[in-house]
């Protein structure tokens, strides 16, 4: 109980809140949730779901994922059929469908609203694709019929993960190709309280449960305003290890790689500071990314300062 009053309060001693819906929808599923959502008219619910799906397509013009495998994926990916696992509201893949001249995307997510949003954009961007919902654990193909898999910031939030990469193995052709870009649980700002507090680390000090409390009272004592985000269930799922992730470690990731004849076509180890859409904002990030590389490479300590978990990962011929 102490624990859950100290987390509290260092964590609103850096408080964050959420924009209101409207100011960068996009950025957050959360939005789904809110009144002008559930409540709203058809137009309005309409209008919700292309701002989603619009803001992710520009976050990926504005700053391709290519750069965090280093390399333009496009002679790797051109006239391929593509999964899209963890497709949200089909922003991002729409921008990689157009980029590397996709053959076809197919798109899975957990919720209808966001098969929805991805539908609908499909059609305004008229591309290829077709999206429904499942589980990336469990995914609706046959055996090795994708030639690609494309997943970004997913791999942290499903629920087993042994599954999902055994999945992604089964339903690839020989030869097809795993992109995976996630970040791993010792992400000094990757602790998903992010609508709470802006503290980095506070992962490092408390275990998720303690974390998760703390971020619930929070939330609680901020009344009405946050009812769009505050947790579906106040109690941690078995599978959790902090708020909505499954504590995934690079470790733990290339133990699950070695289940299956997966060839490493390519691990990318770029640190923090020298990727990602803040840095160009961030000098001092930047300034730091040098020593953060060194660090990157240190086996323990690249838990902490790898910017993202990233691996192009080929299906045994
Ligand atoms: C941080 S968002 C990333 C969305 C999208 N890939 C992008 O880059 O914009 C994480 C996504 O993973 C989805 N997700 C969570 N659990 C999942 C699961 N078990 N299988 C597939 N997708 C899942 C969420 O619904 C959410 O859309």
């Amino acid at each position: 109980m102490l624990n859950v009053q100290l987390a509290k309060s260092l964590m609103k001693r850096w408080e964050a809140f959420p924009p209101p819906p409207g100011e960068d929808a996009g950025e957050f599923q959360e939005v789904f949730r809110h009144a002008v959502f559930v409540n709203g008219t058809e137009a309005e619910r309409k209008a919700i779901m292309l701002a989603s799906s619009e803001s992710k397509y520009r976050n990926e013009l504005a700053y391709p994922w290519d750069h965090y495998f280093g390399r333009d994926l496009s002679s790797l990916l051109e006239g391929k059929v593509a999964l899209d696992l963890g497709c949200f509201t089909g922003g991002r893949g729409a921008a990689w469908f157009e980029r590397y001249k996709l053959g076809f995307l197919t798109g899975i997510d957990v919720k209808q609203e966001f098969i929805d949003a991805a539908t609908q954009f499909a059609r305004l961007k008229k591309i290829s694709a077709d999206y429904r919902v499942a589980v990336g654990e469990k995914l609706p193909f046959e055996d090795n019929s994708l030639d690609a898999i494309l997943s970004y910031d997913v791999f942290e939030h499903v629920q087993n993960v042994q599954y999902a990469l055994g999945e992604c193995h089964r339903v690839l052709k020989k030869g097809g190709r795993l992109f995976v870009v996630f970040p791993g649980y010792f992400h000094p700002t990757e602790h998903h309280l992010a609508l709470a507090t802006r503290l980095p680390c506070i992962h490092y000090l408390f275990s998720g449960e303690t974390l998760v409390r703390a971020y619930n009272e929070i939330l609680e004592e901020r009344g009405e305003e946050a009812y769009w985000y505050k947790r579906s269930s106040p109690k941690m799922e078995p599978w959790e290890r902090g708020n909505t992730i499954n504590g995934t470690t690079l470790a733990r990731f290339r133990r699950f790689i070695r289940d299956h004849d997966w060839e490493v076509v390519l691990h990318s180890r770029k640190p923090i500071g020298s990727i990602g859409r803040n840095v160009s904002k961030m000098r001092s990030l930047a300034l730091l990314s040098r020593p953060f590389g060194v660090a990157a490479n240190i086996p323990g300590l690249r838990e902490i300062f790898l910017h993202r978990i990233t691996y192009i990962l080929q299906k045994g011929e």
